[in-house]
């Protein structure tokens, strides 16, 4: 059993995924038992997300495996940018547009280069902006520290007028990561979820793996505002392929 949450072995059925290795298939509504008020009951079978396993040993969750998978991984795509100028731009006009007023603090999670947070800061001047990013190559990056994003740093709770990732299909698991990053922003500020098409494919790197409906069906079910899907904006992933690939954005607003 890898996973911290005791309740998903229940439900999780096994199967190889490509490289060979074992991932789990998890009803969404299973994860919903997991709400801390225990007010989110399994009443939506939307399909199965996907959720890498990081088993050690014992049996048991082996967080240092997931943590050099992740270094590994950041490491070998160092060159890599998966967001773009443009991207960022288009999202930093909906910011101040859903937000009605320029935000202040912003706080972008699993950031490699630390592009999001510069183009942030220069598409909203007089905003700061922090990136993490889990693996030692942060520190050759400006306004990027190394940390986990599972983790909150007590001066961040509540200070945040956005958070932004494109990284949560990297998360070993997505209760605690919405949790931490909802509790990073002050009341009525948003976090934007970047979603492609790729991101309900499962590997070692990129543990976590849901279709955007199911990531909206998860967020919705465990009590968060998901306010809007915003489309259309410019193409991610030229590294990966030139014309770069569609992406949409949820916008989840804190209460
Ligand atoms: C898909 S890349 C995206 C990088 C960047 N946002 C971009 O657009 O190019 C995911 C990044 O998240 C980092 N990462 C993975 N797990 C993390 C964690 N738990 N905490 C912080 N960063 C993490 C990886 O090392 C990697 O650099």
């Amino acid at each position: 059993m890898i996973r911290t949450l005791g309740v998903m072995k229940k439900w999780a059925g096994r199967k190889n995924n490509v490289d060979g290795d074992t991932h789990i298939q998890l009803d969404v509504a299973s994860l919903l038992h997991l709400s801390p008020d225990g007010s989110h009951h399994a009443s939506v079978n939307e399909g199965t997300m996907k959720q890498y396993r990081y088993i050690g040993k014992d049996g048991e969750f082996d967080y240092e495996q997931y943590r050099k998978a992740q270094v590994r991984a950041n490491k070998k795509k160092i060159e890599w940018q998966w967001t773009t100028d443009p991207a960022i731009k288009f999202l930093a006009k909906n910011i101040v547009r859903i937000l009605g007023k320029s935000p202040k603090h912003g706080l972008c999670h699993g950031t490699r280069r630390g592009l999001e947070q510069q183009s942030f800061a220069k598409h909203i001047p007089g905003c700061k902006v922090l990136g993490t990013e889990i693996s030692d190559t942060a520190d050759q990056f400006p306004h990027t520290i190394q940390w986990d994003f599972h983790d909150v740093k007590p001066e961040w709770v509540g200070k945040f007028d956005f958070v932004y990732s494109n990284s949560w299909d990297h998360s070993y698991d997505p209760v605690k990561l919405f949790s931490a990053w909802m509790s990073e922003l002050r009341p009525g500020g948003i976090c934007l979820l970047e979603h492609t098409r790729s991101q309900w494919r499962v590997s070692e790197s990129d543990p976590l793996g849901m279709t955007v409906k199911q990531l909206t069906m998860l967020l919705k079910n465990l009590g968060y505002n998901v306010i809007e899907i915003i489309k259309d904006g410019p193409k991610v992933g030229q590294c990966w392929k030139e014309e770069g690939f569609e992406t949409v954005y949820l916008v989840i607003k804190r209460k």
